[in-house]
């Protein structure tokens, strides 16, 4: 299988006053295509750091990170976007959306830096919809919806362009179960039919029950790594 992602001791320091932090620590991590993985571990432990670095949004202090055959250190500003857009969907913590913008501009964004004609994008933007169920809330704003409406239009954003690696930070956070298990079945959906690599990273024990593979960071560490039979 070839290796998406391939992290050989990898360190990452935050400075912090006079000193600094050291939030991941000698990090040695392969995932390959189609893997369907997750983070784990403890609030504080480095899991939003590890795929930051992963999704070329923060770079590494020491060590070396290659994503799709790519070192993404070495990469200028221009090409790390580039790899962004073209190959990386991300569900952050925190949503990132634009509030100004609908729900069906929310999701259409990320294909408007690529090359797709209005009625591809169309067609794209409403199969994302309906995959988070969403195609009721498709005019509404980020702030005239819920906590996971906005974490769905998140999600939906993330898989519209049907990208080789999707990054997935607490990606169920604000879900109620129903809500979970439909966004964990589309996204194994994905995962069957395209091949899409997932990493996420979870607390959350309906997520790790869909997990093929389950990453323990515990202070900045990996401390197990573990295939998990279905
Ligand atoms: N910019 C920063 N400067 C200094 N320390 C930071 C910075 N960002 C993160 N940290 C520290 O690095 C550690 C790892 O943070 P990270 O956000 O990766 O944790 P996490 O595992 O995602 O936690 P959670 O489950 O709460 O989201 C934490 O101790 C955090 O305080
Ligand atoms: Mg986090």
């Amino acid at each position: 299988m070839e290796k998406l992602i391939s992290i050989k001791e990898m360190f990452k320091h935050y400075p912090v006053g006079t000193g600094r932090f050291t939030a991941l620590k000698a990090i040695n991590l392969q995932i390959g295509e189609g893997e369907f993985s997750g983070i784990v571990g403890p609030s504080g432990s480095g899991k939003t750091t590890l795929l930051n670095i992963i999704g070329s949004l923060d770079v590494q202090s020491e060590g070396s990170v290659e994503v799709l055959g790519k070192d993404v250190k070495s990469l200028t500003h221009r090409q790390s976007a580039s790899l962004r857009s073209e190959h990386i969907g991300f569900i952050f913590q925190t949503y990132n959306l634009l509030p100004v913008y609908t729900v069906y501009e929310n999701v259409e964004f990320p294909l408007l830096l690529l090359d797709y004609t209005a009625a591809q994008r169309k067609q794209m933007v409403t199969d994302a919809l309906q995959w988070v169920g969403l195609i009721p809330k498709l005019k509404s704003r980020p702030a005239q919806l819920s906590g996971g409406e906005c974490q769905r239009v998140a999600i939906a954003r993330a898989i519209v362009k049907k990208p080789q690696i999707v990054l997935a930070d607490e990606p169920t956070a604000n879900l109620d179960a129903e809500n979970s298990h439909h966004i964990l079945q589309t996204m194994v959906e994905l995962n069957k039919k395209l091949g899409t690599t997932f990493v996420f990273s979870t607390h959350d024990a309906k997520v790790i029950k869909y997990l093929r593979r389950k990453i323990t960071l515990i202070d900045g560490q990996i401390a197990f790594d573990e295939e998990i039979s279905q």
